[in-house]
């Protein structure tokens, strides 16, 4: 399989780029355009008697089963179980009868992941896995498997893949939540339609590219970076300071921006850049008043928001303005800017962007 960078210096751009396209691919496998309806396969148990679901994946993959869990919980009214796939293996937790288990693998041999994958099926767990090779393990010992459609990742650090893992998700628990009777017919063309608009989003966000070098260069010179999300936000500032990590080689932690006050506000000074991940959803006045705590001692706020940065009533080092959304489809949008902050971040410490030292793209042994 030959796969080229095309007109991009490197294979981590061309595959932020290529976004618009496999998402709306992605979501073409799930969703009817003309009903504006999703149809997710059965798993072979009626959604209404499922008892709760239990996702288990690793890294960026991880992350996109931590935004399903908050998905699946608000849309389908079903409990979410998640732990990352190296801890629940041992943990060998009890499943409840009933059950479905959940896997996310782009590349569908990670050995953590098919140790709970086959540990969910002793359990006696409806198995399903959103997975980007279609031919993988995960994907064949699965009852269901629930392709991406992102095409082959060369880039070590995961990003269309991550976002295709975001739309299946969204609308397994669009289906999950109409097949529970949680939301009626008119909440779901809603919601389809406002995902249907991610890829004209997600085009318009990488037209504004040239902002991120200027942010790149003050992140570059900072030892440790702050990323804070609340809600799916959460998941998100997360996977943004995995991605920083992962190839510039800052040390970059993410945080649920209610924790700030217990701990890592103790580090904040002005030669920390804290990158703040804040739709204007509904709990954009709570991450307002932490993005305060931070300006008064100093912080250098770089703010993700479709809000007016008037709106925040402090100082903020740079804002990347982003379209209007929905509160459903924002964690697909805000995906793309911290993968842009991380890759720019790392050109401009002269990193190995594709292949950063010591990671593999896919983790085969334990
Ligand atoms: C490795 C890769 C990551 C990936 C993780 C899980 O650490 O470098 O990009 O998120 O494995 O891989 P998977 O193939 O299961 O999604």
């Amino acid at each position: 399989l030959l796969v080229d960078k095309g007109n991009h210096r490197h294979f981590m751009a061309k595959e932020i780029h290529e976004q618009p396209e496999v998402i709306s691919h992605t979501l073409a496998n799930y969703i009817d355009m003309g009903e504006a309806t999703v149809s997710v396969p059965d798993f072979g148990v009626d959604a209404s008697t499922l008892s709760r679901a239990t996702i288990s994946a690793c890294g960026t993959a991880y992350y996109a089963g931590l935004v399903g869990k908050y998905w699946i919980e608000r849309y389908a009214r079903l409990p979410v179980e998640i732990d990352v796939a190296s801890e629940m293996r041992y943990r060998e937790p009890p499943m409840t009868a009933g059950g479905l288990a959940l896997f996310v693998s782009q590349s569908g041999e990670t050995a953590d992941t098919l140790a709970v994958l086959r540990h969910a099926r002793a359990e006696g767990q409806r198995v399903a896995s959103v997975v980007n090779v279609r031919t993988s393990t995960i994907a064949r010992e699965s009852d269901v498997a629930l392709p991406t459609l992102a095409g082959p990742e060369i880039g070590v650090a995961s990003t269309k893949a991550f976002t295709c893992q975001l739309s299946v998700l969204a609308c397994l628990a669009i289906g999950l939540g109409r097949a529970r009777g949680v939301i009626d017919r008119e909440q779901e063309r809603a919601l389809v339609q406002s995902l249907v608009e991610v890829p004209r989003h997600i085009s318009n966000i990488l037209r504004n590219e040239s902002q991120y070098e200027a942010i790149a260069s003050l992140l570059s010179k900072a030892r440790d970076v702050l990323y804070l999300g609340r809600g799916t936000s959460y998941p998100l500032a997360l996977e943004g300071a995995l991605k920083l990590k992962e190839i510039s080689y800052i040390h970059a932690e993410g945080y649920a921006a209610g924790e700030l006050k217990h701990g890592p506000i103790a580090l904040i000074d002005e030669n920390v850049p804290v990158i703040v991940v804040a739709p204007k959803d509904a709990l954009f006045e709570k991450t307002v008043s932490n993005m305060q705590e931070v300006a008064s001692r100093g912080g250098q706020i770089i703010l993700i928001s479709d809000a007016d940065p008037e709106e925040v009533g402090c100082r903020v080092a740079a804002h990347i303005a982003m379209p209007k959304a929905t509160e459903f489809a924002s964690p697909l949008l805000y995906a793309v800017p911290v993968q842009l902050l991380a890759y720019y971040t790392a050109v401009a410490m002269g990193t190995d962007v594709d292949q950063p030292r010591n990671l593999a793209k896919s983790v085969t042994v334990e």
